[in-house]
């Protein structure tokens, strides 16, 4: 290509050199007029008598075009050829030959005959045409990794002279470099109008980035800027260097899970087709690249393999792991046991991974399971026991009763803080919850239980001494406790004596009584050894072990008061 124009460059500086500095050349468009000028415009010499454009034919002989008489407006068109036609001549003397082509590209020359001279001046006409813009035919559908593949013909048509044409990929220009990258180009010409048509043939090694490449096809031409055919890309492919097995499914793999196993290949076009190694055996799936394993269960823990139809080496091999657990607690459900008795509990499992075991009581979270080798009330109640794995949980639960005939563990009564009631405090223990009796009558019965313990109280009113009993009862048996209680009438009678320590008046009074009766006795005393006139030191001993005697029963009255 590029030898064609330097041989066309070569040809016109030959002939710019054969003609002398009297030829120029002027350059006309294909289709177009062409002007071909007269020794630039001066051509009227003195005495002109005629102008006279004439060329040489083909065949060597010479041809006349036209003559213009120098008097007369019009000339006369001797042409007989092709150019009868198409010539005409300007008032400056130059020739103008219409729809310019190929033909026209030769030597013209314009005589100018005066009366004193006859000179000729020629002008070497060449005519151009621009290529139409330049396509990219024959492409490849697709280019192989590494493989020089036929990449396409790029063509610009009708030029004059032929237009160069360059191969660019990703706006650079593509280099024959014999081995990877070969362009061939040729030059034909319409044997009609004798234009050019280019062609390039690009053979090209892609590599897997060219699948990102645009390539174009420039033309280069005397007359204009470059013009760019549409850019093209192009898929490439190449065979498969990895296969890979995935499991899509979420982890962990549980029993009863659906598992699809995924199969895929790096090449393009990748393969549609697999074989599936299902713990060994074949399996083929066509058109798609998944295969799925519907309700898995532990035995489906194994290897699992894909590779391609055609190339069984090229697998991937993919360890499914189906997770399952296991639980069995005994005893379960509900559970009766008497008090004192011993339950065993047992919780197996079995499962894929180290199981996390929590337990609980009535919601409320367990360090441990607690020593059931002597059951208490207290430990009756829900057990949950929660075993785990990772995407696995159970939940086993026992319900513990524990049952026991009534036992009461105190009777005690006490005042009411304004002094008008006794209230009596009985506590059982016993499951199920004992029922209460009492051997009497009162108010406010109330009445609590918790951990197999039981409290009645009962308010009473006793307006005379009295022994009350609490008599518990359940479907285990029964239990009974009495104790007195004094009438609170009679208290109230005797309060301002036992309220000794409680009021300090009350200490006043007893005081002052105390004093008048020593004083009186003393008197007494003094009378009486006045009479007996005997010296005795005893009277006093006496006098104090009555105090004593009275006051002790006070003081156990009082007591007792304390007690209820
Ligand atoms: C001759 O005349 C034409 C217009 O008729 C003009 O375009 C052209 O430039 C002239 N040529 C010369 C050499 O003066
Ligand atoms: C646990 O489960 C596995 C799998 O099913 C089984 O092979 C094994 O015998 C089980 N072990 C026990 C103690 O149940
Ligand atoms: C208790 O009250 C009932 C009726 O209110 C009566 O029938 C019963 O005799 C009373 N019992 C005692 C011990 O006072
Ligand atoms: C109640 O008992 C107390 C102490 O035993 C006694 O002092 C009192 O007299 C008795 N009251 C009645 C009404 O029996």
């Amino acid at each position: 290509m590029r030898s064609v124009i330097s041989l066309l460059g070569a040809f016109i500086a030959a002939a710019v050199f054969q003609t002398g500095s009297c030829v120029e050349t002027v350059i006309g468009l294909y289709g177009e007029t062409i002007e071909v000028p007269c020794n630039n415009g001066n051509n009227k010499p003195d005495g002109l008598i005629f102008t006279k454009w004439k060329y040489v034919k083909d065949d060597g002989s010479p041809g006349d075009l036209l003559v213009k008489q120098a008097q007369k407006d019009e000339a006369t068109v001797s042409a007989t050829d092709g150019y009868k036609s198409r010539v005409s001549i300007a008032a400056n003397s130059s020739l103008l030959i219409t729809q310019g082509s190929l033909v026209d590209q030769r030597v013209f020359t314009c005589m100018v005959v005066s009366l004193t001279n006859l000179k000729e001046y020629s002008v070497e006409v060449k005519v151009y045409k621009k290529p139409s813009a330049p396509v990219i035919k024959n492409k490849a559908k697709e280019l192989e990794n590494g493989k020089l593949t036929q990449l396409g013909e790029c063509v610009a048509e009708s030029a004059n002279p032929a237009a160069y044409l360059i191969w660019m990929k990703n706006n650079q220009p593509l280099v024959d470099d014999g081995k990877t990258i070969i362009i061939t180009s040729a030059i034909t010409k319409d044997p009609a109008t004798g234009l050019s048509r280019t062609s390039s043939r690009l053979q090209y090694t892609a590599s897997k980035e060219d699948v990102e490449s645009q390539f174009i096809c420039t033309a280069n031409h005397v007359m204009g800027p470059d013009q760019v055919s549409e850019p093209e890309t192009f898929p490439i492919h190449y065979p498969t260097e990895k296969v890979s097995l995935q499991v899509v499914s979420q982890s962990p793999i549980r029993e009863g899970d659906d598992v699809t196993l995924k199969c895929q290949a790096d090449g393009n076009p990748p393969p549609t087709s697999f074989n599936f190694n299902i713990k060994g055996k074949k399996v083929t799936v066509t058109d798609k690249d998944v295969y799925t394993l519907t309700g898995i269960t532990r035995a489906d823990t194994g290897v699992y393999k894909c590779s391609l139809l055609d190339n069984d080496v090229m697998e991937s091999t993919q360890m499914v792991t189906v997770s399952f657990l296991d639980v069995s607690l005994t005893p379960t459900g509900k559970v009766l046991k008497r008090l004192g008795e011993k339950l065993e509990v047992s919780l197996e499992k079995n499962a894929s991974t180290e199981a996390k075991v929590t337990w609980s009581k009535d919601n409320r979270k367990l360090d441990e399971l607690p020593d059931f080798s002597k059951l208490t009330y207290s430990d009756a109640g829900l057990y949950v026991c929660d075993v785990s794995i990772e995407g696995i949980k159970r939940s086993l639960s026992f319900e513990l009763t524990v049952e026991g005939g009534p036992k009461i563990m105190s009777l005690t009564k006490r005042r009411s803080n304004d002094g008008k009631h006794k209230i009596l405090t009985c506590e059982a223990e016993g499951s199920p919850k004992p029922d209460v009796q009492w051997s009497v009558n009162g108010t406010n019965d109330e009445t609590s239980y918790f951990n197999g313990k039981a409290t009645y109280k009962l308010t009473v009113v006793p307006s005379k001494n009295l022994t009350v009993s609490c008599h518990v009862t359940n479907k285990l048996g029964y239990d009974s406790r009495d104790i007195s209680v004094f009438s609170l009438f009679e208290e109230h009678k005797s309060k301002p004596e036992k309220n000794e320590h409680g009021a300090e008046q009350a200490k006043v009074i007893v005081g002052v009584v105390v004093g008048l009766f020593l004083a009186a006795a003393l008197v007494g005393l003094i009378y009486w050894l006045y009479i007996k006139k005997t010296r005795q030191g005893t009277w006093k001993t006496g006098e104090k072990e009555t105090g004593t005697s009275e006051e002790s029963k006070k003081l156990e009255e009082n007591n007792h008061k304390a007690d209820v």
